[in-house]
């Protein structure tokens, strides 16, 4: 008898502040990653929060958006929904400065590569609850992930976890390895709301200074992962008058799906999922969105898969864009602290610092704007400031406003000299006079 999965939907159909009782006091739950985080279920658990039904309840995460940071994340909850973040955004820098007011510890990071957090999740923390946005059930019976696939399939197919999803139109549904059967879940919540939309940030000309110079290092035919923020998006600029370019990315952008629109992305070169664009999780427009939707040149898959270095590495010719905070002259790179306090977090970026490298003809990029704070900071400099997030054994190419230079293969004092021309010429005599006093070379 064909399995009734109709019968199971409304079976497991709930209003959202019944979804949210099944959450108890203590539980450690995962909840999905940016537009994948769900509003109605949200609202619900801070609801009971606020009335003292819930404590101690522990929310593991990437990527907050606004939802849960005007719901569960209002400060006055954080002694009963405890955010514990493994990438922090403006949510968690703007509650920390509160904190850091109020003498309060800061909000906590788990230090973690993108690749690895579903392992983290399942066996080190022992999550026991997904919340998640996800598509209409399909005729098969299973909802998409769509734009928010990295940590939560595996947390979804981890046995025994309380499944709570909220089922919302305006998901889209993505192909790929991204379903959740609905016999799996445990609670059903439908909800119809725009998904949060990140606004592009702002481009300046020295974005697009460093965008040409990397649209410079790509060749037809490469594959390529680009990170999050200005920069990536100043490349995906620069890149119109490129062809068969193929995707293999953590975060799908709309600068790569606008690749992929005009003709410039066809996936023709991969060595895996030829013709198709991969990714495990998209934030950005309601156009990248739509373009998700349905489409089968588009394919989602968990995070632990998309990140590992060897499946990155199966790719022939895989280049990689990541943004930096600070280098040190040995090359090591601090993506993750401003001021001495964590700023954002790792990420993907060492998972394909190192896959891009590995893969025949691959090219790994880390770019920064020389200075910060309005000029006033050189972001090459004698110490990091920060944790290590890229080791100088792993920068391979650096970028600035200044140009380019290939680390690999060169000593200690080489890349000294070669960072400090990548520097602005405003900081150079200083960080000269530091690679000396350091015994990195001799002064000429
Ligand atoms: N010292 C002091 N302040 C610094 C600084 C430094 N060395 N470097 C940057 N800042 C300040 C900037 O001036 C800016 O402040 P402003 O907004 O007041 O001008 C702010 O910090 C942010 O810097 P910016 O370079 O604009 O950040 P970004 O939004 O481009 O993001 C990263 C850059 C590195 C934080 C981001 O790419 C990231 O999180 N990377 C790690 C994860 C990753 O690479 N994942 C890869 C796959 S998606």
């Amino acid at each position: 008898m064909p399995v009734d999965h109709r019968g199971l939907y409304r079976e497991r159909l709930r209003t959202a502040e019944q979804a949210a009782a099944l959450i108890p006091s203590g539980a450690k739950v995962a909840m999905a990653l940016g537009a994948g985080q769900p509003p109605a279920i949200l609202a619900a658990l801070a609801g009971r929060a606020r009335a003292g039904a819930v404590a101690e309840v522990r929310l593991y995460y990437l990527l907050c958006t606004g939802i849960a940071g005007g719901s569960v994340f209002d400060f006055d909850l954080a002694d009963r929904l405890i955010p514990m973040s493994y990438f922090h955004g403006g949510v968690e820098r703007a509650l920390d400065k509160r904190r850091l007011g109020e003498k309060l510890p800061a909000v906590d990071i788990v230090p973690c590569h993108f690749s690895q957090v579903p392992r983290s999740l399942v066996e080190h923390v022992g999550v026991d609850t997904l919340i998640a946005t996800v598509s209409p059930m399909d005729a098969q019976g299973h909802f998409s992930l769509g734009t928010s696939t990295d940590y939560s399939l595996a947390v979804a197919r981890k046995p025994g976890t309380r499944l709570i999803l909220e089922v919302n139109p305006r998901m889209p549904y993505v192909r790929g390895n991204c379903m959740i059967p609905v016999s799996d879940v445990t609670a059903l919540v439908e909800h119809d709301a725009g998904l949060p939309l990140l606004p592009p940030a702002p481009r300046t000309d020295i974005d697009d200074r460093i965008g040409a110079i990397i649209a410079g290092l790509v060749e037809d035919g490469d594959c390529l992962q680009m990170g999050i923020g200005a920069l990536p998006d100043a490349v995906c600029a620069g890149l119109s008058g490129h062809r068969h370019l193929g995707i293999h990315t953590e975060m799908m952008t709309p600068g790569l799906s606008a690749l992929v629109k005009a003709g410039v992305v066809d996936n023709s070169r991969k060595q895996t999922h030829v013709g198709r664009s991969i990714f495990t999780f998209a934030l950005g427009d309601q156009p990248l969105y739509d373009f998700l939707h349905d489409n089968p040149a588009v394919e989602a898959h968990p995070v632990e898969y998309v990140n590992n270095p060897f499946v990155i590495a199966q790719n022939d010719r895989v280049v990689s864009v990541n943004a930096t905070l600070q280098i040190d002259l040995n090359g090591a790179c601090n993506s993750e602290f401003v001021n001495g306090r964590q700023f954002s977090a790792s990420g993907g970026q060492v998972d394909f610092v190192r896959g891009a490298y590995a893969s025949r003809g691959g090219r790994s990029i880390i770019a920064c704007h020389s200075t910060a704070a309005k000029g006033s900071i050189s972001r090459i400099a004698p110490h990091l400031t920060g944790p290590v997030t890229t080791p100088r054994n792993d920068t391979h190419i650096v970028v600035t406003e200044y140009g380019w230079t290939v680390l690999k293969g060169k000593s200690a004092a080489e890349r000294a000299k070669a960072l400090i021309e990548m520097a602005h010429p405003a900081f150079r005599e200083q960080l000269d006079k530091a690679a000396y006093e350091a015994g990195l070379y001799a002064r000429a």
